[in-house]
């Protein structure tokens, strides 16, 4: 059986994804997705309603593509879901999103669990509260071993500030003679980050029509397709990913070369 037909034992197409479906080749999907998952505020502005609600709608597009993701040959799934600069909104906003965070992990951790789902944090969660270090601890713990899919969030997470850990642990082994200069390479410092034990992300997807980066993976993303859309996340769907790894497809992938 091809594994398009083992996916379409799995998964449930309506007409519109079939057409996008079909004409993906799913030999070579991208097994890395990092996601930046934007326009929750104005997709909720737009309907009338307060920002936060469309982060509670946001959780659902997130429960929709983790599903997906463990039904096709995806073995791990990036979610930028608060940022080291997110600190800067007001304190209801921040304080609903850690309520979301902690409400969100205590209602999908079961069925995350059962379907295969790894959970792991990136990220400084030193920064967060006892209960929330505490959760997503016993989340990453009691999942370590699934291996469906890898579903990453990133939480207090700044790429520039990874970096910055990882140039200072190194220092630190340097200085104290644990480690040769000569033995710091691109490789190493790769190991070191927090994604250091997942490849690269092959595609990048940011919603809502902002073409940035944010901080979000800059070292893993270096080779990275960038895949924007105007699409609001809390409307994010499996069409919507199917789109994106055909672009992605259809992209020539050089890696400097010719
Ligand atoms: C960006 O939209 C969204 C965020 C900063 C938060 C994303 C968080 C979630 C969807 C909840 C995640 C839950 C778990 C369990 C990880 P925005 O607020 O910047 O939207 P705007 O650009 O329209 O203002």
């Amino acid at each position: 059986m091809s594994i398009e037909e083992q996916i379409r034992l799995d998964v449930e197409l309506n007409e519109a994804e079939d057409k996008v479906f079909s004409q993906i080749d799913w030999e070579n999907c991208p097994k890395h997705l990092a996601i930046i998952m934007d326009g929750n505020g104005r997709w909720a502005k737009a309907q009338g309603k307060p920002r936060t609600f469309g982060h509670k709608k946001g959780v659902d597009s997130i429960h929709a593509i983790v599903e997906l993701c463990g039904k096709i040959p995806v073995d791990y799934v990036t979610f930028y879901a608060f940022s080291t600069e997110n600190w800067k909104r007001t304190e209801s906003e921040v304080s609903m999103l850690m309520g979301l965070f902690s409400s969100s992990l205590n209602k999908y951790i079961d069925e995350l669990s059962a379907q295969g789902v790894r959970i792991n944090v990136i990220g400084d969660l030193t920064k967060m509260s006892a209960k929330i270090q505490q959760e997503f601890a016993q989340a990453s713990e009691r999942t370590k071993d699934n291996k469906k899919i890898c579903m990453n969030l990133a939480l207090n997470y700044s790429g520039r500030a990874d970096i910055a850990r990882v140039t200072k642990e190194i220092a630190t082994e340097v200085q104290s003679g644990t480690l040769d200069v000569n033995s710091v390479t691109e490789e190493l410092i790769t190991e070191k980050l927090y994604t250091g034990f997942m490849p690269e992300p092959e595609l990048m997807i940011r919603t809502s029509g902002e073409n940035r980066l944010s901080n979000f993976m800059l070292w893993e993303n270096a080779y990275s397709e960038f895949y924007f859309t105007d699409v609001h996340w809390p409307d994010f769907r499996e069409i919507h990913l199917f789109e994106s790894i055909l672009e992605f497809q259809n992209r020539h992938r050089k890696f400097g070369g010719l």
